[in-house]
């Protein structure tokens, strides 16, 4: 019997290079390993906008067309929208009562967020109970997740345990699975984020891509060609170790003793960048000509994904004694 992952992320707008690398060639790396459930979280954008909900729509499409150019197999893992399951709703409302609200708000993920905008609602608050709800309904085993999600899926976890010992062993306790991955840092050096506007987008034109990478912050200490550099302290080395063929023969020697100038540098980049990224974009555009094939594979993905939402949710209702009938 192959273990069950759960794996989402939200709509909330272009995906960039640093979900690809690692996040999507993760999933699709595993994807045969395990029963796989990749979830397209729409009701967890709602938390963080729930005005502007008319753009969900195009969202969800485009996080779809993303998940399939990246290489998720429909027929192996059941792509789905978390909306169309409401088996996560009720499962996130049952949890809602297993967890106390001082839990909620020492979470650093809640701390960071809470002063923005429109961020103040109870929604907001509970976050972290609807992801355990999108895990725990599939009886997931393990969440390929970044180290940044590692405690919501301990919270998760604590729920299911607390669940089990409240009304019997029902649920699974589910596991982070943290893989090694790259470093992927934004145009100004910080982490890649659409949130810091730092971020290059996979479906970017090639052009668009390197006018990005020619903008991108380098070692401070390395104003002009000849100027010795510091490759690891440099953002464009960084990408050059996941998107260059021989980046510690090729780049980093002729960085350190200033014969590469940074305009060259960021100029090879561009070109292995935007040739890694060519087979996705270029599968991109044809499944995204194909909109009645996309909201298919959504449409099947949710009828396989509720299949097992329904059978654990039965089994939730009966420990709860809510099985009145
Ligand atoms: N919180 C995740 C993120 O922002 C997205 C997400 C929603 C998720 N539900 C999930 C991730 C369940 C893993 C499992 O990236």
């Amino acid at each position: 019997m192959k273990e069950t992952i759960l794996s989402g992320m939200q709509p909330s707008g272009e995906l960039h290079i640093g979900n690809l690398e690692s996040a999507l060639k993760n999933w699709v790396r595993i994807q045969n390993d395990y029963n796989m459930y990749c979830c397209i979280a729409d009701w967890h954008s709602l938390t963080s906008d729930h005005v502007n909900t008319g753009i969900l729509k195009e969202r969800v499409r485009e996080l779809a067309v993303d998940y399939l150019a990246a290489g998720l197999d429909p027929e192996t893992c059941a792509i789905f929208v978390q909306s169309d399951v409401k088996e996560h709703a009720e499962l996130h409302l049952l949890f809602s009562m297993l967890i106390t609200v001082p839990t909620l708000t020492r979470l650093p993920t809640y701390l960071e967020k809470k002063d923005e905008k429109g961020l103040d609602s109870y929604g907001f608050l509970g976050y972290p109970v609807l992801q355990a709800a999108d895990i725990c309904v599939y009886n997931a085993d393990k969440v390929p997740v970044g180290k940044d999600q590692e405690k919501h899926i301990w919270l998760a976890a604590d729920l299911a345990k607390r669940f089990n010992s409240l009304y019997g062993e029902t649920l699974v306790e589910p596991q982070a699975l943290l893989t090694k991955i790259p470093i992927i840092p934004g145009i100004d050096g910080r982490k890649m984020s659409k949130s810091y506007g730092n971020h290059i987008p996979l479906a970017a034109a090639e052009e668009d891509t390197a006018a990005l990478i020619l903008k991108m912050f380098t070692d401070p200490k390395k104003i002009r060609r000849g100027d010795p550099g510091t490759p690891e302290k440099c953002p464009v080395y960084h990408l050059h170790r996941v998107y260059s063929p021989n980046p510690a023969e090729e780049i980093a020697p002729s960085c350190r003793n200033g014969e590469l100038g940074c305009v060259d540098c960021k100029k090879a980049l561009a070109k292995n960048l935007n040739q890694s990224l060519r087979p996705f974009r270029e599968k991109r555009v044809v499944i995204e000509k194909n909109h009645d094939y996309i909201w298919d594979i959504l449409k099947k993905g949710a009828e396989r994904a509720r299949d097992r939402a329904a059978e654990v949710m039965a089994k939730v209702r009966a420990a709860m004694k809510l099985d009145y009938y």
